[in-house]
């Protein structure tokens, strides 16, 4: 049996993180300079069933029989096996390799999953279609975040700029022109489940005022797609601007991540927010031009950015 190999992108939320937990609207983009790659190779002289999985990433170096059953790699290996009806994994050896940061609110789990369940379906002779993927990388997602809205395994298992609303289909957004976005990492790592949890919290105390600002920020990424499909690039910047003081009102926000925004926006971008979900991660600025782009990622880092990336979309029709 020959090598096989998958990959995944990373991704970042521009509109409507939190808010589409609670069914609004949100817009998600792929980061394809940061990716997941799974390589497979069979391993004919080794024992019948023995398959090691190597992912440096997490330190993690084991036979798949031998973790427990709870663990999101083995999860996704019998997922993988029950979508295609079989019982086990000819002996092989499995490496997971990851650019996306840990916990930085780029999608790591969701990247890792469908890299893994693509490489290991067409391992096993049947490369399962994105949907099946899709539907693989939603229900792992659920295990690391309890109530994911799917956004993220979305975007990642299909690669495209999408308008996302929980448990409706996927719409694409067809941007009249290309932009850039700079990603700063604040270098605090923040767990996504635990950021969605403080704000269910917080929902449950005040519901009718959390109802009204996830309703604002859907609002946002309603207003931000039509700009988008416009090409309304300084309209798009401008809900960034009001997202974010909307996220600062879910308390998701915290200085570090106030202070990047704030650095993008006097150095020329268009629009900034955190991304994601909160509370350190990463945040996002919206730039027109590559230059503008490598400028607002310098400021970034003299303003204390632990890592930048540039990452640019193309016109989608
Ligand atoms: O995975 P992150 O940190 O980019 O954030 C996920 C976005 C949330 O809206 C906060 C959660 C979700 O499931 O949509």
């Amino acid at each position: 049996m020959p090598a096989v190999y998958g990959s995944a992108p990373g991704k970042i939320i521009l509109f409507g993180e939190h808010a589409v937990v609670y069914g609004q609207p949100a817009i998600a983009v792929p980061v394809n300079q940061v990716t997941t790659r799974t390589h497979i190779l069979a391993d004919p002289a080794a024992p019948a069933g023995l398959v090691i999985i190597d992912a440096p990433n997490i330190h993690l170096h084991a036979r798949l029989s031998d973790l427990p059953a709870d663990n999101p790699l083995k999860s996704i290996a019998n997922l993988v096996m029950a979508s295609l009806n079989l019982d086990h994994i000819p002996a092989a050896h499995i490496k997971i390799t990851s650019s996306l940061p840990l916990a930085g609110g780029m999608g790591s789990s969701a990247s890792v999953t469908v890299s893994f369940a693509r490489a290991l379906s067409a391992f096993l002779g049947h490369p399962l279609p994105d949907f099946e993927i899709n539907c693989i990388a939603f229900e792992i997602e659920k295990f690391h975040h309890g109530t994911p809205s799917g956004i993220d395994n979305s975007v990642i298992t299909y690669a495209r700029p999408l308008y996302f609303v929980k448990g409706k289909p996927i719409e694409w957004i067809q941007n009249a022109c290309s932009f850039f976005i700079v990603i700063g990492d604040t270098g605090i790592p923040s767990a996504t489940a635990d950021v969605v949890n403080a704000v269910r919290n917080l929902w449950q105390q005040q519901t009718e005022k959390f109802d009204q600002l996830f309703y604002e920020i859907g609002h946002c990424s309603l207003i931000a797609r039509a700009a988008l499909e416009k090409g309304d690039l300084a309209a798009v910047g401008r809900q960034m601007q009001q997202n974010h003081l909307l996220l600062q009102q879910i308390d998701v926000s915290c200085p570090r991540l106030d202070l990047l925004v704030k650095s993008a926006l006097d150095s020329g971008a268009l629009g900034a927010k955190l991304s994601g979900g909160g509370r350190g991660g990463n945040m996002i600025a919206l730039a027109d031009s590559e230059t503008g782009a490598h400028h607002i990622a310098d400021c970034l880092q003299s303003s204390g950015a632990a890592r930048t990336i540039i990452t640019s979309i193309p016109v989608n029709r």
